[in-house]
Formats: structure tokens, C-alpha cells, sequence
């Protein structure tokens, strides 16, 4: 077939593709067609060919194939093996070292002779096809066409490869980070079941030996009762002195009593989960106190001195009972923690200004003013490494039988209970500096 071709000098349209001439919107989506020979009458002849269907780049030698194949990155290299300065072999093998040279498709075009070995060897190199000169204008199109068709559904489907792969990847860490967050929150889940099983347990062994003492305390007070009215009828002359000590002693008995019977219908009322809407019986905090100094002394030591700080009069709006029980808790770890030297136990009553903290129990940031209630001792100190477990129940570390570790765990409820909070000061390293736990209220 014969086609005729004109012929372009190097001043023409095709010269200005490779770099200055501006593209269209057409030329764009065209496909990228690179033609590599030294010789100009070739790229003419081809340049022609392809010059309606192509975006067309030339290179009259093998270092400018290279730049325009790095830069235009064309769809298709048409490739002159023999070539000044570096053949058309050696500009394939550089293309297929490159990576981003090496996926596109070269076709030798060469008027070497010989019986196939220039051929073959082409093919080694990673052409994808040879053409010899002369060639036959139709089956150069052709090929180059199906070639091309080739290279762009590869394209095609290594795009979609992509962004499926990084579709993937997406996926897989939105998937990762899910399952992260579901098991942190499984774990959080599992703690509180958890928790929540240990607090029904106790809940339950507290109801039972609620009751059970409830029985046991309404026999010796009814006991107590007989005992004062059998008192009363006894004839006042003959025993006057030691009729009113028995008496005294009685009422006492009863007192105490009393204040046992509440506090048990308390923790019972407490383990029936807060559903009883008790009514709190709120009375002034010097006076509980002062109650409660009074009820420890006899659990006191000789070397044990137990000592009141009251620099304000403020009343902290919690039920007297539960303030009884803090109190007693508290200074009942002090005095453990003084056994061997024994100390001085104080229970303190302030205005805390300017706090700013974090609750030890619950971790809660609290701010600004608070009535503050501590008791304050000379003792061992708490580790540091043990600060964070002490208000859990049955955390203990005195031997055992000795403590039950429902202590802290109590003082901790009640007291966020009525809207409070816990802080401690406590110091191991000098004698003497012990422990003090500060109850924050409004
Ligand atoms: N003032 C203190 N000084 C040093 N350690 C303390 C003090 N108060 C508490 N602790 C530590 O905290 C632990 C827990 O106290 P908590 O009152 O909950 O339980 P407990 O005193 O061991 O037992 P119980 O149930 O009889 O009160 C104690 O075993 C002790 O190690
Ligand atoms: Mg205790």
C-alpha cells in the first residue's frame, strides 16, 4: 500500500509537541505515542501515521528517549535499535530498569538484518514487539493500535486494582480501629460486670449479717429493757448507789444499741440497692463528730491520742449515720497504722479554698471551694504502689482475719453519696508524717 506522507522539517508543528506546544482538551485524552530514530525521514513517516489518533513525542536519540519517556510517560515507544551515542537495546534495558519507565511497552522498529537473533533479542530485553524495515504502514498501525488497546484496559485495571487495594486498606483500618475500640469497650464492659457482680456479692453477704445482727441486737436490747424495768421496781433505799450506776449503764447499753439497730437498717436499706427513699436525719458535723470521738476512745491505746481541729462551724448535709460510719473507718485505719509507735489521730473540720484536684476514688476533677473533713494520723503512710487499689472492696493488707477491706470501699460510697469527693495525703519516707484523708463536700 502506498501512502503518501509529507514530510516535516525541523522548524514544524510536530518539533513543538514534545515541550511547548499547548494541549487541548482532544490531545489530552488521546493516547501518548513516542518515536524514537535518528533518522528524520522515519519519525516523519510514522509521525504521520499516527498524527490524528496519537499525541505524538519524538527523540532523535537514546539519552532524549529516556528525559521525554520519564517526563511524558507515553503509552507506547516506538524504538530504532541502531542509534548514535546509544543504541535503541540500551535505551530498553534503561527504560526497564526505571520504574517509572519500565510498564511502558516498547516496539523495536529496525532495518537490522539477520535471521531473527536481533529479534529475539529485542524481546529478551522486554519489547513487547519487532518491526522490521521496511515496514508495511497498515500493520504498523495495526499493532501499534492492539498494543495500546492493551496497555490502557491494564491501565484500566490496575487503576481500579488500586484504588480497590487502597479501598482495602481503608477498610482494614476502619475495621482494625473498631475492633480496637469494641474490645477496649468489652474490656471496660467485662471490669463493670465485673464490679458489678463484686458489689451484688457483697451486697448480698452484707444484707445476710445485716439481718442476722439485727436479730441478735433486738434480743440484748429487749434484754437491756427488762433489765431497766426489773431495775425500777427494785427497792431504791437499799441499793441507791449502785441502782443509779446500773441504770446509767443500762441506758448507755440501750444508746449504743440504738444507734447499732440504725446503722444496720442502714447497710440493709444500702444492700437493697438505694431503692428506699430514707430520710436523712442531717445534724451539725461538730456534734457527730464529737459523738464519735466519744464511741472510739475505748478502742483507743494508751499510745494512741485522738485529738479534734475545728476552724469552722460548717454543717456538711449527709446523713449523721453515714457520718458516723466515715469517721469510725477512717480512724479505725488510723490507729492500725499506729499500732507499733502508736501517734496522734486528728479529725479536722475547714474551709478548703483554691482546690484543685483530682478525686483519688472516683478520679474526678474537682475545683474551688469545699467544706473539708480530715482525719489526719502519724502512721505508716500508704505505698504509692497500693493508693490506687485501697478503695476497692475486700482490698486489704492486714493479716488475715483482721480486715475485711470493705473499710475504704464504704467511706468511697458514702461519701460520693452525698456529693463528695476524696483526696490523701500520705507520706512514707519521714517518721512521724503519716496519712491524712481529706473529705471534700459543698
Ligand atoms: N491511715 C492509713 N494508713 C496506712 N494505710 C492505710 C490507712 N488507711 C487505709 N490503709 C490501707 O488501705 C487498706 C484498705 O483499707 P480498708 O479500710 O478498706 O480495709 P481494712 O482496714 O484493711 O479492712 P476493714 O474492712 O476491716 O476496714 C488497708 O488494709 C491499709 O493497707
Ligand atoms: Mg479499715
Amino acid at each position: 500500500m502506498n501512502i503518501k506522507i509529507p514530510l516535516f522539517d525541523e522548524n514544524q508543528d510536530l518539533i513543538l509537541q514534545n515541550s511547548e506546544k499547548e494541549k487541548d482538551a482532544h490531545t489530552e485524552l488521546l493516547p501518548r505515542l513516542l518515536i524514537v530514530d535518528d533518522e528524520w525521514i522515519s519519525i516523519n513517516v510514522l509521525a504521520n501515521l499516527f498524527k490524528y489518533d496519537y499525541d505524538i513525542f519524538f527523540a532523535k536519540n537514546g539519552y532524549d528517549a529516556l528525559e521525554i519517556a520519564q517526563r511524558s510517560q507515553p503509552d507506547l515507544i516506538l524504538l530504532d535499535i541502531v542509534m548514535p551515542e546509544i543504541t535503541g537495546y540500551e535505551v530498553c534495558k534503561q527504560l526497564k530498569l526505571d520504574p517509572c519507565t519500565s510498564g511502558i511497552p516498547i516496539i523495536f522498529i529496525s532495518a537490522v538484518e539477520g535471521n531473527g537473533e536481533s529479534e529475539v533479542y529485542g524481546l529478551e530485553l522486554g519489547a513487547i514487539d519487532y518491526i522490521h524495515k521496511p515496514f508495511n504502514l497498515d500493520v504498523v498501525k495495526k499493532r501499534v493500535g492492539n498494543h495500546i488497546k492493551i496497555k490502557r484496559s491494564y491501565d484500566v485495571e490496575k487503576e481500579s486494582w488500586k484504588s480497590c487495594t487502597e479501598q482495602f486498606i481503608i477498610d482494614k483500618e476502619k475495621a482494625e480501629i473498631q475492633l480496637e475500640n469494641s474490645t477496649k469497650q468489652n474490656d471496660l464492659l467485662y471490669l463493670q460486670v465485673k464490679h458489678m457482680q463484686k458489689l451484688d456479692s457483697i451486697g448480698q453477704m452484707t444484707a445476710g449479717i445485716a439481718h442476722d445482727f439485727n436479730n441478735i441486737l433486738s434480743c440484748m436490747l429487749g434484754y437491756n429493757e427488762l433489765n431497766l424495768l426489773i431495775s425500777e421496781d427494785i427497792d431504791t433505799d437499799i441499793v441507791s448507789e449502785s441502782k443509779i450506776e446500773f441504770e446509767q449503764n443500762v441506758k448507755k447499753i440501750d444508746e449504743a444499741g440504738q444507734r447499732a439497730v440504725a446503722l444496720i437498717r442502714k447497710m440493709m436499706s444500702y444492700c437493697r440497692q438505694h431503692d428506699v427513699n430514707e430520710n436523712i436525719e442531717v445534724k451539725p458535723t461538730t456534734e457527730v463528730i464529737d459523738e464519735v470521738l466519744i464511741m472510739l476512745q475505748p478502742a483507743l491505746t494508751k499510745k494512741i491520742k485522738l485529738q479534734v481541729a475545728f476552724e469552722c462551724n460548717e454543717i456538711i448535709q449527709i446523713d449523721s449515720m453515714d457520718l458516723h460510719q466515715i469517721l469510725t473507718n477512717l480512724a479505725v485505719n488510723a490507729r492500725d497504722a499506729m499500732k507499733e509507735y502508736g501517734g496522734t489521730i486528728t479529725i479536722s473540720l475547714k474551709i478548703a479554698k483554691d482546690v484543685k484536684a483530682f478525686c483519688i476514688s472516683c478520679a474526678e476533677a474537682i475545683e474551688g471551694e469545699f467544706i473539708e473533713l480530715s482525719v489526719a494520723d502519724s502512721g505508716t503512710g500508704i505505698p504509692p504502689e497500693i493508693i490506687s487499689q485501697i478503695f476497692a472492696p475486700f482490698f486489704t493488707t492486714k493479716v488475715n482475719g483482721e480486715g475485711t477491706g470493705l473499710g475504704l470501699f464504704a467511706v468511697s460510697e458514702i461519701v460520693h453519696r452525698s456529693k463528695g469527693h476524696v483526696l490523701i495525703d500520705s507520706k512514707l519516707d519521714e517518721l512521724n508524717h503519716g496519712t491524712i484523708f481529706r473529705l471534700l463536700f459543698r
